[in-house]
């Protein structure tokens, strides 16, 4: 999973590609390639980020007017300057840049290899290139047709050739791409962001369709039976946001202080998209919300208000199992939750579920993403661009929408909800007072986050809380963090309880819950212990620290208690030297499956 940008037009493409590229990073961030043309193909790439490739090799010194650059996340090949894209064919006079995966590139590479084609990496991506090689008889479009018929799997490709200079070809098959429309000039990238300062008309390529494109314009075509397809120019308004961190050391924090804000406007957007999303769930007769990581999270926690507020059975479905487990028909709803619009699980599970006769319906960032144009319903969560790889704020802002999707299903129930919607209002004023805690979390981090090992619990509606915290300790320090159920805890995963292994619990401030975990703090006492605490209202003296958000009813804690936990993450990733907003292995958004 990777991301791609192109360039054809009269300036010289290396800046352009560079300055795009960036754009992209959060795809991945191992390895980074740069192919232009002029008579000749020029390479550079190298392993590392694009600004320390850039700082190496000077990819500004790339001559020529067309050009194509991939950021790399590593699917098949480890990660070195051989497997970086872009990759060649025999003879160097063709590149070519994917995003996706060639499912069946053992068998092409064997075949390839018996027909006298060497190979200088261990991609999937370098079949694509010897393909169009083998297949070119003179005309590159029908060469990399004939290429693309042979393979299986998915894509968002680019290839450039000095065979035919003046073109780039590109293909989607489930991986994103889209245009930008230029003055005398055009801009490809895996998303709208990439291109949109320099213009904000776009066009989209669907699955199974490619375009060739020049400085003098585009065609786009079906890559089945060569069928032009007419598209319509999408104009695209939403205000780009240049990613600065505002005198914050990193984004994620900037990110994790933007949320009263951010919740702010998440409460009061898109009204007619809400409740539309709310009559859609009260129609159906199955819902399932399906999504990943983080997104799942907030699904898991939307459950719980569907079926306590609207007594309306709402099934959280991790997106890579959806096709096991999910039962689809007329009468089914399928709401995917994804920031991005681009997880390829997520998306998967949407089609699936959309060949199955279901509704299809998205709660998405992403202007302009694959979500949004697949899905019959779409509400835009409106949280501006996030940067860093750890979802901070458009995690509180999912919750925001999917709680005030549940209250207007309550009311068009007939429900008197009122006193909870108040509750609700007051969540970025207490979100801003849980911000206020930053030295008492920082301190919290560097006195009880040195030990290798965390066990999350919470319990009911912030049970998903504990996965969430352990989520984003583990990402960004790489120790070892689990969340469960208070209740699951004695079920095994007490016995790891020691001097290295701490205990972090999610308290409300009254209630069932609350007397629950107390009792889950006491048996971890019992057995020598450490416990942190995370409570709205009044901490525990059981605990060996407590952290205590403002007082809240249980209802809204899961919004409320985010950002604590994240801070908790996020000081003691900065204290331990990670790389907050880049942590190794991760990308923002991931393409494959
Ligand atoms: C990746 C990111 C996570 C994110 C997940 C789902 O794993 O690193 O932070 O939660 O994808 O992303 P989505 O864009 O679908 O919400």
């Amino acid at each position: 999973m990777c991301g791609i940008v192109g360039y054809v037009g009269r300036r010289n493409a290396a800046p352009l590609l560079l300055q795009n590229l960036q754009r992209l990073e959060y795809r991945g961030y191992d390895s980074c390639g740069f192919a232009t043309v002029d008579e000749r193909l020029h390479i550079k790439k190298d392993v590392g980020t694009i600004e320390e490739v850039h700082e190496n090799l000077n990819l500004l010194e790339l001559p020529g007017k067309i050009g194509i650059a991939h950021t790399r996340w590593a699917t098949h090949g480890n990660v070195s300057r051989r497997n970086a894209h872009p990759h060649m064919d025999c003879a160097g006079e063709l590149a070519v840049v994917h995003n996706g995966i060639v499912s069946n590139y053992e068998e092409l590479k064997k075949k390839l290899t018996d027909s006298g084609h060497v190979f200088s990496s261990d991609t999937d991506t370098e079949c694509i290139a010897h393909l169009i090689e083998e297949s070119y008889n003179g005309n590159l479009e029908d060469a990399v047709i004939k290429a693309l018929e042979k393979v299986k799997g998915t894509y968002a490709l680019m290839v450039v050739s000095t065979h035919e200079p003046e073109k780039l070809i590109c293909a989607r098959n489930e991986s994103p791409l889209i245009i930008g429309l230029g003055n005398d000039e055009i801009f490809v990238g895996s998303d709208v962001a990439s291109f949109l300062e320099h213009t904000r008309k776009a066009v989209t390529l669907d699955d199974g369709e490619y375009a060739v494109v020049t400085n003098r314009g585009y065609g786009i075509k079906k890559i089945s039976n060569g069928e032009k397809v007419n598209k319509k120019i999408l104009h695209i308004d939403w205000s780009f946001e240049t990613a600065e961190k505002e005198g914050n050391p990193h984004f994620m924090l900037k990110e994790i202080l933007e949320q009263p804000r951010v919740i702010t406007s998440a409460l009061s957007l898109y009204p007619e998209h809400v409740s539309g999303l709310a009559e859609m769930i009260m129609k159906a007769k199955h819902v399932y919300i399906t999504a990943a990581g983080t997104s799942l999270h907030a699904s898991m926690v939307a459950e719980y208000w569907f079926s306590r507020l609207c007594s309306k059975r709402v099934q959280a479905v991790d997106s890579s199992e959806f096709s096991d487990k999910g039962v689809v028909d007329g009468d089914t709803l399928v709401l995917g939750i994804t920031q991005s619009g681009e997880t390829y699980d997520t998306l998967a599970a949407m089609r699936r579920a959309k060949l199955g006769g279901a509704k299809i319906a998205a709660i998405v960032n992403v202007i302009g993403s694959t979500a949004t144009r697949l899905a019959d319903h779409v509400v835009l969560q409106g949280s501006g661009m996030e940067v860093s790889v750890c979802a901070t704020k458009t995690y509180t802002s999912q919750l925001t929408i999917l709680l005030r999707t549940a209250l207007e299903l309550a009311k068009i129930q007939g429900r008197d909800v009122e006193a909870i919607e108040k509750e609700f209002h007051r969540c970025p004023d207490l979100v801003e007072k849980c911000l206020e805690l930053k030295e008492d979390i920082k301190k919290t981090a560097h006195d009880f986050f040195n030990v290798p090992n965390y066990i999350f619990i919470g319990r009911g509606i912030n049970y998903p809380s504990a996965l969430e915290a352990a989520l984003k300790l583990k990402e960004i320090t790489y120790y070892h963090a689990e969340g469960m159920s208070g209740g699951m805890l004695k079920h095994g995963t007490i016995s790891l309880i020691d001097k290295e292994t701490n205990t972090v619990a999610m308290i409300p401030e009254s209630g069932d819950n609350r007397r629950k975990i107390l009792s889950n703090i006491q048996e971890v006492k019992a057995r020598g212990g450490i416990v942190i605490g995370i409570a709205s209202g009044k901490g525990l003296s059981q605990c060996d620290v407590s952290l205590v958000a403002p007082s809240c009813q249980e209802v809204v804690s899961p919004i409320v208690l985010a950002p604590i936990y994240q801070l908790l993450a996020y000081y003691t990733a900065v204290k331990l030297g990670r790389n907050v907003d880049r942590p190794r292995a991760l990308a923002k958004s991931v393409t494959v499956e």
